[in-house]
């Protein structure tokens, strides 16, 4: 199994400064609510949120028949939605997707500044002449990139069935370029045993789990299960009972058998995962010991900007509306539609297509 590192991450990430601790009284927080109830319907408009951004956000979503998930049923939902505008509160890559997938709705967002560590990672005039200089692979890149990167792509994919597509590429004797996670490329290619050239770049927040620490956790509380995203390192994953999508970790909280849970994720998981698992322990993984920045301290600085105040100011404005360029968005769409019915193709149990 080779696993090579070619280019390093040479874009340095820059966090945004710390989002304002906002304490919104209940008359306004209700206030805010109802508003944006109201706005929702009035501009035929549904939100779809992802499990890190505020749980006010998330509770909106479900209580207004829109979606709180993990960034594949995202796309898929706002995909299927007949809403003629999708309100995305999460971070741009995902208010691209819905773009890409939709350009006849119109695709809102709180803030247009909800950036990501993998997408910065990697910007589309390295990455292109990388791809090329690689021709002889099959360019597999994970959702959370540009448009740009996406169309120079032969597939998109999710945490939730990459092992899937991986073993799938490698089974019809494909190698593989995979961008940017090294974290998540590097468990693939343990997993999958796949050819596969691995871009250098780091999500900021599961980066900061330390293996050591968590072990020092897990022998004070022996009786916890591990249950880690796999943009964890290696010495976090190597200590989780279960590895897998935000989904398929909620899911993995309810179904264990253990009443203590150790969750090495953006903790905005939480108010899902507890209110599906209400009478399990959850406790953070941790971020401190030795070598730690404590930069992003498990919560994702750019999913932390959207808000109630935000949200009900976009939909009453039409304000930070997506774009992206027509010619990019017709070459990303190839890649994204490509995920779509790929995971169609696995609900369905229908055979693989190509
Ligand atoms: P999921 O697809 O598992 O929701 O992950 C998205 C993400 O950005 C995790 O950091
Ligand atoms: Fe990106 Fe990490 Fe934030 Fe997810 S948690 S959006 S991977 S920076």
């Amino acid at each position: 199994m080779n696993q090579r590192f070619v280019i390093p991450a040479t874009v340095a990430i820059k966090l945004p400064p710390a989002a304002p601790t906002v304490t919104l009284s209940n008359t306004e927080r209700e206030e805010l609510v109802a508003r944006i109830k109201r706005l929702l319907t009035q501009r035929d408009a549904v939100l779809v949120a992802h499990y890190y951004v505020d749980e006010d956000l998330q509770r909106l979503a479900e209580e207004t028949g829109g979606c709180v998930s993990d960034s594949l049923e995202m796309a898929r939902f706002g995909n299927e939605h007949p809403a003629r505008t999708l309100v995305v509160a999460g971070v741009r890559f995902m208010g691209e997707t819905a773009k890409i997938l939709n350009p006849e709705k119109r695709v809102l967002m709180p803030t247009l500044e909800a950036e990501c560590s993998l997408d910065l990672g990697c910007p589309a005039d390295q990455f292109i002449p990388f791809c090329d200089a690689n021709s002889d692979r099959t360019v597999v890149v994970y959702s959370n990139t540009s448009a740009e990167v996406k169309a120079r792509a032969d597939w998109v994919v999710t945490s939730s069935i990459a092992v899937t597509l991986i073993n799938h590429l490698k089974a019809r004797g494909e190698k593989i370029l995979w961008a940017p996670d090294k974290h998540l490329g590097t468990y693939l290619q343990h997993l999958t045993g796949a050819d596969m050239l691995l871009w250098n770049a780091a999500c900021v927040v599961h980066d900061e789990f330390k293996g050591h620490a968590l072990a020092a956790l897990k022998r004070q509380h022996p009786d916890a299960a591990v249950i880690a995203h796999p943009e964890s390192p290696t010495a976090v994953l190597q200590l989780a009972d279960v590895i897998g999508s935000t989904s398929q970790l909620i899911k993995a909280a309810k179904e264990l058998p253990n009443k203590k849970l150790i969750v090495a994720t953006d903790r905005g998981i939480f108010y899902k995962m507890q209110q599906t698992a209400p009478n399990k322990l959850l406790m953070e993984a941790p971020t401190a010991g030795e070598g730690a920045t404590c930069e992003s301290c498990a919560h994702c600085p750019w999913m932390a900007m959207n808000a109630l105040r935000n949200l009900a100011q976009t939909l009453d404005t039409g304000a930070n509306e997506v774009h992206v360029d027509e010619a990019v968005r017709v070459k990303a769409l190839r890649a994204t539609q490509r995920m779509l019915d790929f995971a169609r193709s696995l609900k369905e149990r229908k055979p693989l297509g190509d």
